[in-house]
């Protein structure tokens, strides 16, 4: 089948991409322990220019050094990191695909805490109920800084010659952590009813377009529906679809120029990444959850032991809900938010490889264009594929997580042996991002 509407160009107010698929924001601890950038992570996006995508969107990029998630994710936290992302996006640029960076602040939700920050920052002194570290609610001057934070990322992006910047808003970050009623208990203006809540975000959006002006591509990453209650008993829900729409057109009004529509209140969640969870797998990489939180006996037992391992996988598993529905697990959000803020386009993300589901839900018009993490992992020229008419890959993404929860541990890549003819197939092409090396 000839999928017209994925190959139709799509034009933002300030940008146009080839087409609808973009490559989603897939964090891997490719750069050096302080933030610099690194040759493998140059060689990782290229794999998916190469592949096809319209646009890649960044991993997640700290704005500041209090806002790392994990070691080793390059950052763009100061000037002399600039030089990097011009030469990354030169490169992604030579396969005429365009490089969006996602400006992000991990706030209270971290793998690893670093050395030179132990304590996160977030809208409030509560650590986040999964990871179990601690973290201070910002003063107003913290927060000034942070707002100035984002403004100079998106400028730095702007000098590097990237064609645009999303503000990672979704998945409990700190921008989640604001806007998050389940999260946010700030007695200030920046807590309490949600035009406060959205203070913070919308002062960033303020002082970015101050700082770059009009005419730079500026998203917005936003978890549409919370589900913040999915897991753990004694939580609130969080925000609603209904919230995120005046969140949404707010932002249009300060001058955003697409939504890009995720879901849930941490990272991982049930529902984002939806799929399995690997708990023999995640017991020997997510160490650091167990060991620097405040929640060491529970996470010990949910992820080590044998029974309490297997219900927490069950209780997961059962808050994604059916396997067969995670492709465009979050078509209806994306729809609704699309009709409250036309014309400005919405980018959907969640479990898209076919392309028919892709083509119908555009044309449908649920979403202007799809974000495809995990099934590019797998298969990085899915794209090429549908070009050639191939509806689904021989070989697909199984949505088993292997790839999420090696991720803090191992270089980011598909892990699903059931996939490759033997494990050594599956080692040599996850450690192909090694390759070219340069001495830097
Ligand atoms: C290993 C891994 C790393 C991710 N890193 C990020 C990230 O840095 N920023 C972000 O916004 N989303 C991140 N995500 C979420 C994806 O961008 C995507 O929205 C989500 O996986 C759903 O899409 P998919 O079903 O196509 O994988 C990550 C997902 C995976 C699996
Ligand atoms: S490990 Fe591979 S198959 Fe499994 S979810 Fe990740 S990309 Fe898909």
């Amino acid at each position: 089948m000839a999928y017209t509407k994925i190959f139709e160009p799509l034009s933002f107010r300030n940008l146009t991409i080839k087409n609808r698929i973009l490559r989603s924001n897939v964090a891997g601890r490719f750069d050096n322990y302080d933030g610099t950038g690194a040759q493998p992570r140059i060689n990782w996006e290229v794999k998916f220019a190469r592949g096809g995508v319209g646009a890649i969107l960044s991993s997640f990029v700290p704005v500041h050094p209090r806002g790392r998630i994990l070691p080793n994710y390059a950052t763009i936290v100061s000037d002399d990191r600039v030089p990097f992302w011009r030469e990354l996006g030169r490169q992604v640029h030579a396969h005429d695909c365009k490089y969006i960076l996602q400006l992000s602040h991990g706030g209270r939700q971290r793998d690893i805490p670093t050395i030179d920050y132990p304590k996160g920052l977030s809208s409030t002194s509560r650590p986040d109920p999964l990871h179990g570290f601690e973290c201070e609610a910002m003063t107003l001057a913290q927060i000034r800084e942070t707002v100035q934070a984002f403004a100079e990322g998106a400028r730095r992006a702007r000098d590097a010659g990237l064609d645009g910047v999303e503000l990672h808003g979704a998945n409990g970050y700190l921008i989640t952590q604001f806007l998050s009623s389940a999260i946010n208990d700030r007695s200030d203006e920046y807590g309490g009813i949600l035009a406060n809540r959205a203070k913070f975000v919308r002062e960033i959006v303020q002082a970015i377009r101050a700082r770059v002006g009009r005419d730079f591509h500026l998203q917005m990453k936003i978890s549409a529906t919370e589900f913040n209650d999915a897991l753990l008993p004694g939580e609130a829900p969080g925000n609603t679809i209904a919230d995120s729409i005046q969140v949404c057109q707010w932002l249009k009004d300060d001058g955003v120029d697409a939504i890009h529509v995720s879901s849930g209140s941490s990272f991982p969640h049930p529902k984002n990444p939806a799929g399995d969870l690997p708990i023999e797998e995640l017991r020997k990489t997510y160490d650091s959850l167990i060991s620097s939180g405040l929640l060491t006996l529970r996470n010990y037992l949910l992820f080590v032991g044998k029974l309490t391992g297997a219900a927490f996988k069950e209780r997961w598993e059962d808050a994604r809900g059916p396997k067969d529905r995670i492709e465009g697990l979050n078509l209806a959000d994306a729809r609704a938010i699309k009709q409250a803020i036309a014309p400005i386009p919405v980018v959907c993300t969640g479990g898209f490889q076919t392309g028919e589901i892709i083509e119908e839900a555009i044309a449908r018009g649920d979403c202007d264009a799809v974000s495809i993490a995990r099934p590019l992992i797998a298969n990085n020229d899915l794209v090429q594929q549908f070009a050639r008419g191939v509806g689904r890959p021989a070989n697909p993404c199984t949505y088993c997580n292997n790839c999420l929860v090696n991720a803090p541990e191992n270089p980011l890549g598909c892990y699903d042996e059931t996939r490759f003819p033997s494990r050594e197939a599956m080692v040599q092409e996850i450690l192909s991002v090694y390759t070219p090396q340069t001495f830097q």
